[in-house]
């Protein structure tokens, strides 16, 4: 891996994440132990750390806060928050699925009340760890978390994983895959850029800059995670593969085709670079950022 490559970036950003995640994730009550392992099973088991790595490159990149520990923390929330996503989307009433990050999903290891309860406890935990989050003015923090909730709840993730999971299946129009995408994961992705703004005390516009940006850049994620989904192994994308074919899902690829699945998700890179031109970053990361994301298709 070449160092000043986003690779290398990535690494090192992941290492700060995983080792703060797992001091955070330490308890030493008696009862709650097993709960604890339970969140721990499901997050350590690794994943891209991608949200959290856009809050510190954001940082880093307009508003010059390296290794800022307030952010650190506010990042963890961020990922226990999209963890938290992933074991309830993996459970049987979900998407019913065996594999994540490599390793048995945790209602497999463990079982579906303790994958529900982990869920609810890494929610819960976030919003306390984001709210103690150190160095940030109280009004920069609510307005934060203002942003990050309105990206999980009913107008965003869980909004979308609604429509995923109760309306697609009889409603298979453009707006209903637009809808979902945009909602179930492109708004944590854009609230990791938008609320970073927030928390820095950035000025309303420079917040809208950062939420367009985060917007395009999460379809254009999750248009290739439904194109890898077809055309890689479940050891490459540590989760089982072929899983929306199977489960007759509405994607970009059932929906378009791979090929205009590729061009709409070269579309989506486009305007998010537009976006991150309109923005004064200091360095190339966010770009090269996006670029990753595309690269992920091949
Ligand atoms: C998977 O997200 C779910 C989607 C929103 C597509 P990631 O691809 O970021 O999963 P991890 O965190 O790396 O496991
Ligand atoms: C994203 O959708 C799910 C979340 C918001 C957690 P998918 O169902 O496509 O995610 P994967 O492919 O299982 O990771
Ligand atoms: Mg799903
Ligand atoms: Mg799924
Ligand atoms: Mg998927």
């Amino acid at each position: 891996m070449q160092k000043n490559s986003i690779e290398f970036e990535l690494s090192l950003k992941k290492r700060e994440i995983d080792k703060n995640l797992k001091t955070l994730l330490s308890s030493k009550d008696r009862f709650a132990k097993p709960l604890y392992e339970a969140m721990n099973y499901s997050v350590s088991a690794g994943g891209k750390r991608i949200r959290p790595a856009i809050m510190l490159l954001v940082g880093e990149d307009l508003f010059s806060a390296k290794r800022h520990r307030g952010l650190i923390q506010a990042a963890c929330a961020v990922e226990m928050i999209h963890t938290y996503s992933l074991i309830h989307d993996d459970l049987p009433a979900m998407d019913n699925d065996d594999f994540r990050r490599g390793i048995p999903t945790l209602h497999k290891r463990y079982d579906e009340a303790v994958a529900i309860l982990a869920g609810d406890a890494l929610f819960s935990y976030a919003l306390e760890i984001f709210l103690k989050a150190e160095g940030f003015k109280d009004k920069d923090k609510i307005n934060g978390l203002s942003l990050l909730l309105q990206s999980v709840g009913t107008r965003g993730m869980v909004a979308g994983q609604f429509v995923d999971t109760k309306i697609e299946m009889y409603d298979r129009s453009k707006k209903t895959l637009s809808y979902i995408h945009l909602k179930k994961t492109a708004a944590l992705i854009s609230a990791s850029f938008s609320v970073t703004g927030a928390l820095f005390g950035a000025k309303q516009k420079t917040i809208e800059g950062l939420s367009a940006l985060g917007e395009s850049a999460g379809l254009l994620f999750q248009i290739v995670d439904d194109i890898i989904d077809v055309t890689q192994t479940s050891k490459t994308l540590g989760k089982t593969a072929g899983k929306d074919v199977e489960q007759n899902k509405l994607t970009y690829v059932s929906l378009y085709g791979i090929d205009r699945a590729q061009k709409m998700a070269s579309k989506e890179a486009a305007k998010a670079y537009a976006c991150a031109d309109k923005l004064n970053f200091k360095t190339n990361f966010v770009k090269e950022l996006l670029a990753y994301f595309h690269r992920r298709i091949k």
